[in-house]
């Protein structure tokens, strides 16, 4: 009798993977490269999208029912997407390694973003801590539980460099600072990959969107991007090139254009920045259907113009398109591509084949109870240690928070106050029902009888009945906490916003609240900067939460309560208003600088609003105290072989320990080409217990210093600096140096 999947998964032995070396793998991929047919290589170039994949109106044939079957057994597909459950995974793999010719094995891919089955914050979130390590020890654990579902490959990181919060992709993130997207890039590449991912507990790990894709005009998905050569490579290539440096395993590109061509086909940037100048060796995938999208940029007649433009600039892997595997055989017959790239293309991915110990065990990373894996203790701690790290207190007036655990009574109001819809926008196999609202994080934490709930008006929607019980509520209790802010869908692909105001009747709520006249702490939910200039003004406390995944409330509990102490700044800027986008930090003065970046006549500035925003990036408050003093340089000429080092005292004078993120900018007085007010280029999370001082020490060197030139090339010149060392980017404590060739 045919065995089960269920019983052939039960039987399955793991075989040992064999860590290879590129040169290894490259002698192993061009031996089996000799045996394929034309179209067996072309296969390898094609990532299937599951049945339910959404291609409707797109024509292509091989749609209809069990074509999928039939693409495996012909040698059609290299790799399938979006497939998570282990049942099918291995029907497929057995397909291609039994039925195709040459039983060359697929690869498995799914967008792990910020978590597998347990789900940590979201990005941005993540992104708020400013530290590196905390994010390659999640991605560490989230490796293990993707391992564990029979995937090979995570669509993470993702490392646009983002400053307008219109933008639904915002979430997804390091925020609006190259220096701090690059470090925080790399440490997810190296907690995915563990520096070897033929493991069996690591997964290689994909860098997108590749190019430029979250400076998209207006905000708005899909959207066109434009920007100069010294921008793009100053400022928004640094994430990616941080990936490329920790070995990442692929890169994906982008559904915008650069200059007028889809990143899809774009030579510039796939062949002469990332193969030439980045010397890349691993392979490039194409974004969803972004290959066949090129016909509606209107840069493509048809898809086998597509497919030619394609294999010319370097793509290696289409992913869900299928103008490779319609056209590139015939292309090649004709004459008009040469079966080299085709081979380079194939070498590639017959290399991560072999790399990641496919050849070895096909059925790597496959588990018949997979469960067994997930949401581990430790996993769990480190999804808290995530969450309380990304919580960034906005503002807290006379010490309002924390809150005594028995004393009050507390009335918890607000549509975001019992909901567990916090895994946020690419949740992957992380589940609400599984998250802790705040509600129950406060109950865990300090008991139910000192709790008076509602929700008193939905998200979304004008309804206000539940106002009146919500007044009743707020107005038997000491104090109000109100949990406000976005549903999780209004954010993550597809879910731009012209309006970053906090939506429906939720602002009346808030008004109505405060007319009560009883200390008033506002907890906002969202994935992505918003608009809160009201609450700014008319609060006693503000939490921003985000969406912080399986340990929502319990974070947020442990923050309120004084267990933990809020340390996380935020790594994006949070606007007066959506009118002043994009407002970020690194701004250039211009040639006529508004004072102070208020209002005066003819400087560059609005009559209504101030230039500055409400909350800057390195923004954050802690329950301590901390005072920064003694900041010392050791050197007033910095020369091009040495080291500058930089020297600051930070006490903390409140009877609280924490943790404080130290962060060190640089201005360059002048220079051949504008530069930025403040450029971000070393930051540390230090603990300073309390009534204690540290001193802590950075070094920089030419390398900080340097940047795209009049020649586009990057150098410091000869120039005066001034650092600014502090607790955000409006640091004031500075000193000046020289910089001498
Ligand atoms: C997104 C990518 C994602 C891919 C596969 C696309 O729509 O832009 O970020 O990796 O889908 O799910």
């Amino acid at each position: 009798m045919e065995l089960t999947i269920q019983q052939q998964l039960e039987k399955l032995e793991h075989k040992p993977t064999t860590s290879r070396s590129k040169t290894e793998t490259f002698q192993l991929a061009q031996e089996l490269l000799k045996k394929m047919t034309l179209a067996e290589k072309i296969g390898q170039m094609f990532q299937l999208a599951p049945p339910e994949a959404n291609v409707e109106g797109l024509k292509w044939e091989h749609r209809e029912e069990n074509s999928s079957a039939k693409l495996i057994c012909e040698g059609k597909v290299g790799s399938i997407l979006s497939v998570t459950d282990s049942e099918t995974i291995f029907k497929l793999q057995k397909l291609a390694v039994e039925q195709s010719r040459l039983g060359i094995p697929l690869f498995f891919a799914a967008d792990m973003i910020h978590g597998c089955r347990t789900g940590f914050p979201i990005n941005l979130a993540m992104a708020c801590s400013f530290d590196p390590d905390l994010i390659e020890r999640s991605c560490r654990q989230i490796a293990y539980e993707v391992a564990h579902t029979g995937l090979n490959l995570t669509f993470s990181p993702m490392v646009d460099l983002v400053r307008d919060p219109r933008w639904g992709r915002v979430m997804e993130s390091n925020g609006e600072d190259p220096y701090l997207n690059s470090q925080l890039a790399a440490a997810y590449v190296r907690g995915y990959q563990q520096g070897d991912y033929s493991s069996a507990y690591s997964v290689a790990a994909c860098c997108k969107h590749f190019v430029a894709y979250g400076a998209a005009e207006g905000g708005r998905e899909y959207n066109t991007v434009d920007m100069s050569e010294r921008e793009l490579r100053q400022h928004y290539l640094s994430g990616y090139k941080a990936c490329a440096d920790a070995g990442v395993a692929s890169f994906m590109t982008s559904f915008n254009i650069y200059d007028g061509v889809p990143a899809t086909a774009n030579k510039f940037i796939l062949r002469d920045i990332l193969r030439n100048e980045w010397q890349y060796d691993g392979f490039v995938i194409s974004d969803y259907t972004s290959s066949y999208e090129m016909i509606d940029h209107r840069t493509a007649r048809d898809a086998r113009e597509v497919a030619l433009q394609s294999i010319v600039a370097g793509l290696d892997h289409e992913m869900v398109s299928m103008t490779y595997l319609e056209h590139l055989e015939e292309l090649v017959i004709s004459g008009e591509v040469e079966e080299s790239l085709i081979d380079e293309a194939v070498i590639h991915m017959l290399q991560f084949k072999y790399q990641i110990g496919l050849f070895d065990d096909p059925y790597k990373h496959l588990y018949a109870d997979r469960e067994q894996y997930m949401r581990l203790p430790e996993t769990l701690n480190l999804a808290k240690e995530a969450a309380l790290k990304s919580v960034v207190m906005l503002k807290n007036d006379n010490q309002t928070l924390p809150l005594a655990k028995q004393k009050q009574k507390i009335a918890l109001i607000g549509p975001l106050a019992d909901s567990n819809q916090v895994v946020g926008a690419w949740g992957s196999l992380a589940r609400n029902e599984e998250c802790v609202s705040l509600l129950s994080g406060m109950k865990s934490l300090i008991g139910g009888e000192n709790i008076l709930h509602t929700a008193g008006c939905d998200i979304l929607g004008n309804n206000r009945d539940g106002f009146a019980q919500a007044i009743a509520v707020a107005k038997s209790a000491d104090i109000i906490i109100l949990a406000v802010g976005e549903d999780q869908s209004m954010s993550g692909e597809a879910k731009s916003r012209a309006y970053l105001n906090i939506p429906g009747v939720q602002n009346e709520l808030a008004q109505a609240l405060k007319a009560l006249n009883k200390p008033l702490i506002v907890i906002v939910f969202s994935g992505r900067p918003l608009e809160l200039g009201w609450y700014a003004e008319n609060s006693d406390a503000i939490l921003q939460a985000w969406f912080l995944g399986n340990e929502s409330g319990s974070a947020l509990a442990s923050i309120l309560f004084g267990d933990s102490n809020p340390s996380g700044k935020l790594a994006m800027s949070f606007p007066y208003t959506v009118g002043q986008i994009p407002v970020y930090y690194n701004q250039y003065n211009t040639g006529r600088p508004s004072p102070n970046g208020e209002y005066s006549e003819y400087r560059s500035c609005y009559i209504d609003v101030p230039n500055y925003p409400l909350y800057p990036f390195g923004y954050g408050l802690s329950y301590s105290k901390f005072e920064y003093m003694d900041l010392v340089i050791d050197k007033k000429v910095l020369a091009a072989a040495q080291q500058l080092t930089v020297s600051v005292k930070i006490c903390n004078t409140s009877e609280i320990s924490g943790e404080e993120v130290v962060q060190l900018y640089i201005k360059c007085k002048n220079f051949s080409v504008a530069r930025p007010n403040r450029e971000l280029k070393r930051f540390k999370r230090v603990m300073i217990p309390t009534n204690c001082s540290k001193i802590i020490e950075f070094t920089i060197d030419k390398s900080d210093l340097a940047y795209y030139n009049a020649e586009m090339k990057s150098t410091p010149e000869n120039r005066d600096y001034i650092i600014y060392v502090g607790s955000d980017s409006n640091a004031d404590l500075s000193a000046e140096f020289s910089y001498l060739s």
